[in-house]
């Protein structure tokens, strides 16, 4: 059976851990050729130990440098991708961060940091991969649309987030930026669609599960009563960027294991 995204290019942003690298190995075991991005230099082996896992399965890449809060930097990537790969079909704008902090103690610098990183490194990255969707036009020997993109987002594009609202302004945000620039350029046929992550078991979140007594605490807010595994969103991101999904435009799909449906009101209210 043909692989459901053969031969298309996907740059996967934050790549080197965690859903990053799960949804970059997902698209690989697919047939996508990945661009493994990560941050910083100190991440490098990290990154090329997913490009390895993917070559072990058969499946191709590269890894590639870049902060994605920086704009000279998210253009030389797109450069670079498209001067070795020949073009970008899918993007997964994956990159994102948290510096939790009181609103009353938060930092200028956390607050710019989380919203650099998680909102504009989005607002950068789709700029440039629609800039080469909208050059290179529909390959219909790869895919029904000129392009793909999938905003990592979160349950708490919706839920509040005591201690987080810089993260949960970012993730707010990033709707409101992915169902704009969806509704400016389906005409265009590029799909541009966000899914919401709720706990999934990665190092962001590693004291929310660390111990059993964390762990029992969670699952009080997932009525599945499991963590999530990457594994949950990188199904959902072949979906969402495969042809399966050829009418899903400007939506958010929630893997949370019903995290966004008032676990609280199970037996109350
Ligand atoms: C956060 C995690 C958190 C999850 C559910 C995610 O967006 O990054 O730290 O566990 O939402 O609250």
């Amino acid at each position: 059976m043909d692989k459901k995204l053969s031969r298309q290019i996907a740059i996967i942003t934050g790549a080197s851990s965690g859903i990053g690298a799960g949804v970059a190995k997902s698209m690989a075991a697919e047939g996508a050729i990945v661009v493994i991005n990560y941050p910083v230099p100190a991440a490098k082996d990290m990154a090329e130990q997913v490009l390895q896992e993917i070559k072990a399965e058969g499946g191709t890449g590269m890894t590639y440098a870049c902060d994605v809060s920086k704009e000279d930097q998210v253009i030389k990537m797109f450069q670079d991708t498209i001067a070795m790969f020949g073009t970008v079909d899918i993007l997964v704008n994956n990159a994102g961060l948290q510096r939790d902090a009181k609103f009353t103690e938060m930092t200028l610098e956390q607050w710019n940091f989380v919203l650099s990183v998680n909102l504009t490194g989005q607002f950068l990255c789709a700029r440039e991969a629609i800039k080469e969707f909208l050059r290179r036009g529909v390959d219909p020997s790869k895919s029904k649309a000129a392009g793909k993109i999938i905003c990592m987002s979160s349950v708490h594009e919706v839920i509040p987030w005591a201690g987080h609202a810089n993260y949960a302004a970012s993730k707010g945000g990033i709707m409101m930026m992915m169902k704009t620039i969806a509704q400016e350029y389906a005409p265009q046929k590029i799909r541009i669609n966000s899914i919401a992550p709720g706990a999934i078991a990665t190092p962001i979140n590693h004291d929310a599960w660390d111990t059993s007594a964390h762990l029992q605490q969670l699952l009080k807010l997932i009525p599945e009563k499991r963590i999530g595994q990457v594994e949950d969103i990188g199904k959902a991101a072949v979906f969402l960027a495969s042809d399966d999904a050829d009418y899903v435009n400007g939506t958010t799909l929630f893997v949370d294991g019903g995290m966004t449906l008032y676990p609280g009101f199970e037996d109350n209210g």
